[in-house]
């Protein structure tokens, strides 16, 4: 299908939605559930990007508990992003596969350390470093409170597996919870009859799981989470890292994707992990979306130069206006490949306007970025007294700058070296947690499908994806001065 023009040089602030007759009776109930890629869908369309100043551990965490997903970013070393993936997969789910151990002869302080930097509250004890054979369980509530006690053996504090409630692995989830509340214990580790270790049910976990049936997660109750890789060095190293530790979803995310270099990544990554889901960017153009499906990837992300921290538009004049992008690649592949629209985002309504003209899911960076779990420390302008964070393109000389320190391959370096910045950095106002950002991008979606007349996103998108232009109102420069100044 070929793109509409009246598409051509519009963005989201070219356009209203025409009010429909409203059908919700409560605006709560509104769903909006969408595909992020061939074969994962999420309650809330939204990911993080995945940038050095928006998306680590933390935002990963979050999105995923809000019903979104992070992708954490790749600009530290492979084990370093493992690690972070890890991190998330195991603080949720059914299941703990891989609960964390310290062996008998262990002292208090390193349980101490490992609770506090993995924030659980207890820790199973083997008999033997790596043996995996339970010998106890150590909780947060068993470790002495007062000094004095760091250089004693944690054998000493635990509860030994005699006096446990264990369960054999595959018990089911009922099960496990009738057994906990029934001995009132919170946690039950899953041993065979030779005491080997094969996970750890808690009861927080269940609690979480039915207070949260919106999270984003996996088959086994573990919040789902992607992460970047690039297209050169080691990201085949990198990605076979980060499927190890459970990502879900991994993306080779280059400035322009719509090159020879993306074709040979995508080729190679498809040889050695064969149909593991993989969303590529970016792109601005049919031909380029054409390009990525052919290639047989699970999702496109859409975006030449949008993004707050970009100047790849002021630089290189190379762009395309985001919402033209997103509909020009919609006319391309039409529901075929998930679409991600990423960056240009700065009004709620952006984000609903990229959905019914195409878009499966939004990227976003600076609206998530200045949060709580966004990295970087909050920073406090001297002269206003106002709560600040940094933001800052993946190509600003700050970034490329840390990349080349963490570098680890010559390669990377020296690609790093060859990209002249077109990014640039910024300070934005502290917002405190996402989860608050998060909840009113919800609420404003909730209500745009509401005015659209119809009690789900999926609906909406059904009546206007194929022809959007029977319910956008394009705007005239005083159109948009009575909608947008305030
Ligand atoms: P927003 O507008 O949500 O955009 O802040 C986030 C997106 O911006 C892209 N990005 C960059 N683009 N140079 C660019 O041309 C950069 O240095 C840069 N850093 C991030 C990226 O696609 C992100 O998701």
């Amino acid at each position: 299908m070929e793109l509409e023009r009246e598409f051509i040089g519009r963005t989201y602030d070219d356009f209203l939605f025409r009010p429909q007759k409203g059908a919700v009776e409560s605006r709560r109930r509104v769903r909006l559930s969408s595909r992020l890629s061939r074969r994962i869908g999420l309650e809330l369309p939204v990911v993080s990007a995945n940038m050095d100043s928006v998306t680590g551990g933390p935002m990963a965490r979050t999105m995923a508990l809000e019903g979104g997903l992070g992708f954490i970013h790749r600009g530290v070393s492979i084990e370093a992003q493992a690690q972070e993936i890890t991190q998330v997969k195991r603080s949720h789910g059914h299941i703990v596969e891989r609960p964390l151990c310290l062996p008998r002869s262990a002292t208090i302080r390193d349980a101490r350390e490992i609770t506090r930097r993995h924030e659980v509250t207890g820790i199973l004890i083997e008999e033997r470093r790596g043996g995996n054979v339970l010998a106890g369980l150590l909780s947060k509530r068993d470790m002495p409170w007062f000094e004095g006690y760091d250089d004693h053996r944690v054998e000493e504090f635990m509860t030994p597996v005699e006096r446990l409630h264990t369960r054999p692995p595959g018990v089911s989830v009922e099960e496990a919870e009738r057994i906990m509340f029934e001995n009132r214990i919170e946690k039950l580790p899953l041993v065979d009859s030779e005491r080997r270790i094969h996970g750890l049910i808690t009861k927080s976990d269940i609690i979480l799981s039915r207070q949260r049936p919106d999270s984003s997660k996996d088959g086994k109750g573990r919040l789902r989470v992607g992460a970047a890789i690039g297209a050169r060095g080691d990201y085949l190293e990198r990605a076979a890292e980060l499927i190890k530790a459970g990502a879900d979803v991994l993306l080779i995310d280059i400035a322009h994707a719509h090159s020879e270099v993306m074709k040979q990544a995508v080729e190679a990554f498809r040889e050695k992990f064969g149909d593991t889901e993989l969303v590529c960017g970016n792109v601005g153009t049919s031909e380029g979306a054409l390009f990525l499906r052919d290639l047989g990837v699970d999702g496109i992300k859409v975006g030449i130069g949008p993004g707050r921290g970009c100047r790849t538009r002021l630089e290189t004049a190379a762009g395309v206006p985001q919402l033209q992008a997103v509909r020009e690649v919609w006319c391309a592949v039409g529901e075929t490949i998930p679409i991600i629209a990423d960056g240009g985002v700065r009004d709620d309504k952006d984000i609903f306007l990229a959905l019914v003209c195409g878009a499966s899911t939004v990227m976003l960076g600076s609206m998530l970025s200045g949060t709580d779990e966004a990295p970087g420390i909050v920073i406090e302008d001297p002269a206003t007294h106002e709560k600040q964070k940094i933001y800052r393109g993946m190509t600003s000389p700050q970034a490329v700058f840390e990349a080349l320190y963490d570098a680890s391959s010559p390669e990377d370096m020296e690609a790093a070296l060859e990209t002249p910045p077109e990014g640039q950095e910024m300070r934005v106002p502290y917002k405190g947690s996402v989860r608050d950002v998060l909840h009113r991008i919800r609420g404003h979606l909730r209500s745009a499908v509401s005015y659209a007349g119809c009690d789900a996103l999926a609906r909406v998108r059904e009546q206007a994806v194929e022809e959007p232009l029977r319910f956008l109102i394009p705007l005239s420069a005083a159109a948009r001065r009575e909608s947008y100044e305030r």
